[in-house]
């Protein structure tokens, strides 16, 4: 069996290297590796370098992808994104991609999973035949389909309607939408994590901006205001990939070897053990997904 030990150069991770390397397991230790992890969200590794706009944990550092990434070229053996090249237009994709190529070495790993186009397309077809026979289980698919094509790039509140259809009680089709959001559908239909004191006071700064800005523009602008910030949230879709255009986008930035992987398939070293894109439990984290990895040549 292979074991993953971070830390492996400390104290315990040493014991522990020693320890499994006795069982006679293969043992993989990655303190010498680096791994960056872009847009992290909730879903980090504490070994890994994690940056977000928003901080989930101490071991997240805040970044603004759009701007260079902060470190020098060749530095990662590993750069991952989940989730997060659709959230930015095109170009600035490529960008990103750019950026990426420019900080992983020669011979290092990038990953990416993104919501798969072309699979919400097919299903989205096979859900409009069947919802034109009238069977309520397929217009209840159709409409889930809809929403995963558009809701997430038209928004203009968070969660969107996609939240409004995933709280309904009974949740119609809910098989059909578990098995395309995975642990997402938990996450979304959980109580949120912190108390509402705490969440007040986070909210602090951001509630003293609006009221100067409802002071200085008055209501109509405000609206604009209010809009503008969603938007540039972090939170829509700008873009959309399927594995020929992510390939084409990656080859383009000057990866090689592009190629369609499974959730707890890929080159990096211990892979399954950081438990990023599926479970403890082994079950995948986001379904709807395609994973794709390359390499700097
Ligand atoms: C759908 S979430 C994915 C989070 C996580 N990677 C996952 O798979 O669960 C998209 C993440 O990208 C982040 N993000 C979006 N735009 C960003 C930007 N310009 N700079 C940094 N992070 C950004 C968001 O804050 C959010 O955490």
């Amino acid at each position: 069996m292979n074991v993953l030990v971070t830390g492996s150069s400390g104290l315990i991770g040493s014991e522990a290297v020693e320890h499994f390397d006795r069982q006679g397991h293969r043992v993989i230790g990655v303190d010498n590796l680096r791994f960056l992890n872009l847009g992290c969200g909730e879903r980090f590794h504490p070994d890994w370098v994690n940056l977000d706009l928003h901080l989930a944990g101490p071991a997240v550092r805040r970044w603004d992808l759009r701007d260079e990434l902060p470190f020098a070229d060749g530095f990662f053996d590993v750069v991952y994104h989940s989730h997060v090249l659709e959230h930015f237009h095109r170009a600035e994709g490529l960008r990103l991609l750019k950026q990426c190529h420019r900080v992983l070495r020669s011979g290092g790993t990038i990953r990416v999973a993104v919501p798969d186009l072309e699979r919400i397309a097919r299903l989205y077809l096979e859900a409009l035949e069947g919802s034109l026979t009238g069977d309520p289980a397929w217009r209840a698919r159709y409409e889930w389909m809809l929403l995963e094509m558009y809701d997430q790039t038209v928004r203009e509140t968070s969660g969107g309607e996609m939240l409004a259809y995933v709280r309904r009680d009974p949740l119609p089709e809910a098989g059909f939408v578990a098995a395309r959001l995975g642990g997402e559908l938990r996450r979304m239909t959980a109580p949120p994590a912190s108390s509402p004191a705490r969440r007040s006071f986070s909210a602090l700064p951001s509630f003293v901006l609006r009221q100067i800005a409802r002071l200085a523009l008055g209501r109509g602008r405000l609206r604009a205001y209010d809009l503008g910030r969603f938007r540039l949230s972090g939170e829509v879709h700008r873009w959309m990939y399927d594995r020929y255009s992510l390939a084409r986008s990656l080859e383009g930035v000057g990866f090689a070897g592009a190629e369609v992987v499974g959730a707890a398939e890929s080159r990096i070293p211990g892979w399954a053990g950081f438990h990023l894109d599926t479970e403890p439990d082994g079950s995948v984290y986001k379904p709807d997904s395609l994973y794709m990895e390359a390499v700097k040549p």
